[in-house]
């Protein structure tokens, strides 16, 4: 049954667009496809059942190697920010290119210094001092080192369904069995229940689910450690893990135990960050609380590998002990991009859009729900939205093959959409934050048709 005045045989129009793609004059599809086959890993996957291949972006938009135009609503993971080849973003990555396109930190470069001045005006005073990596794990693989440095305990708390990396001790964060191999881990990681009611073991409100949520972190320190903890890691919404997160107590209380265990907060804002969530900057400041590091990336280099670890000068200094090196951390041409990118979030009111156009998306998605079993659940904040689907609402048992061919229904009718959750089940709607409100309007339709058509 549909919910909104898109009737079936109605074309879905993709909103106006005067971008002209070029001509695309690469190898063909099929060409791509062997050489990847045979030249590249195995393990790397590709999402659709025919893969797409993806020549040129514009904004909130893709194009394939005919030209044809996608709407992006996942932002090459969670990573395109302001928008694909945002012209400010290309011009200041253009021009350091041209001056100098590599040197480490061991000579003085302009961009490296400015670049951690301004991150640190964007942070809660004291947080402000950074470690620049190129990648998300990395950066929280330096946070749990400074951690454990810092406080000279070993063991750490992440939650359950959490996503932190691919790194071996970052997979070691991590907390799904899909992604983590026999051998990956780290010995000193624990998983505490996470917060999200939906699928939460402990019942009540969502804000009691939380307290209790919180209160099983005390019972991992107390069972499974030596009572005191290095830190407690935790991503204020889980993204892979399908835009989870507990209510607005979960953090403050989460928080107040690890600290009560001397342990250190980390935030881990790979994907929250940067205004997504569109009430705030940071994820961490919806539940208020004041974490010990920050940790970030994808968003903060709209697609050029930057990363980043924003801490306090006292935890900073327990990495002195040793020599520490990053060779792409504080990349001259990445430190153009995170500038360029942290002036367009603000110049272009990128964090309001979030706000705004989630809120749309949101009560467009709510109102699907409606009419379409299929929606067990739609959560998130800003746009950073989750769309767990079921089979059956009671039982809530997870719509996998449904999942997909609800992507690839969506991709025909032009629309681009992730996928998430630990049984893959979860729609990741968090695309480029320049997105309108006819964007969303068509976002709407095309799930609609796109929900009809797999039920
Ligand atoms: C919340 C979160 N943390 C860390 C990472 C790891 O980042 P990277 O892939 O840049 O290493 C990711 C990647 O998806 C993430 O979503």
């Amino acid at each position: 049954m549909t919910a909104t005045a898109a009737p079936a045989t109605r074309r879905l129009e993709l909103p106006p667009c005067d971008h002209v793609p070029r001509p695309y004059t690469g190898p063909s599809r099929e060409e791509i496809l062997a050489m990847r086959r045979q030249f590249t890993n195995p393990a790397i996957f590709t999402l659709y059942r025919e893969p797409l291949l993806i020549v040129e972006g514009h904004m909130q938009y893709l194009y394939d190697e005919t030209g044809r135009r996608y709407l992006d609503l996942f932002a090459g993971i969670v990573t395109v920010s302001v928008g694909h080849c945002h012209p400010k973003v290309t011009r200041a990555m253009e021009a350091q290119l041209e001056t100098l396109q590599h040197t480490t930190t061991i000579y003085l470069h302009p961009g490296f210094a400015l670049l951690a001045k301004k991150l640190a005006s964007k942070m809660p005073p004291g947080l402000d001092v950074t470690y620049f990596t190129s990648s998300g794990s990395e950066a929280n693989d330096l946070a749990i080192t400074m951690a454990r440095l810092y406080t000279g305990h070993a063991d750490v708390i992440a939650l359950r369904n959490a996503y932190h990396g691919g790194s071996p001790s970052a997979l070691g964060l991590t907390s799904h069995h899909t992604w983590k191999y026999p051998s990956s881990g780290d010995g000193r990681v624990h998983h505490a229940v996470n917060p999200d009611p939906f699928r939460s073991p402990f019942d009540g409100t969502p804000e009691e689910i939380a307290t209790k949520s919180a209160g099983d972190i005390r019972e991992i320190i107390r069972y499974s450690t030596p009572g005191k903890i290095a830190a407690f890691i935790c991503e204020p919404i889980q993204g892979v893990g399908g835009a989870t997160r507990g209510a607005r107590n979960y953090l403050r209380e989460a928080y107040a135990v690890a600290r009560e265990h001397g342990g250190l907060c980390i935030a881990d804002e790979v994907q929250t960050g940067f205004g997504r969530t569109g009430e705030h900057y940071w994820g961490f400041e919806h539940y208020g609380v004041v974490p010990d590091f920050v940790t970030m990336a994808k968003g903060f280099g709209n697609g050029a590998p930057l990363g980043a670890v924003t801490t306090r000068m006292d935890i900073a200094r327990s990495l002195t002990q040793r020599l520490h090196f990053n060779t792409f951390g504080g990349n001259p041409v990445s430190m153009a991009a995170g500038l360029a990118v942290l002036d367009v979030i603000d110049d272009e009111g990128i964090q309001e859009n979030a706000r705004l156009r989630g809120a749309q998306l949101a009560a467009g998605l709510t109102r699907l729900q409606r009419h379409h079993a299929l929606i067990g659940d739609v959560r998130g904040m800003g746009l950073m939205i989750g769309v767990e689907l079921v089979a059956d609402r009671a039982t809530k048992q997870p719509a996998k093959s449904q999942t997909l061919d609800l992507l690839e229904h969506a991709r025909e009718l032009g629309v681009l959409i992730g996928k998430g959750g630990l049984d893959g089940n979860v729609l990741r709607i968090k695309p480029p934050m320049c997105v309108t409100a006819a964007d969303v309007e068509f976002t709407i339709d095309v799930l609609d048709r796109a929900l009809s058509a797999v039920e």
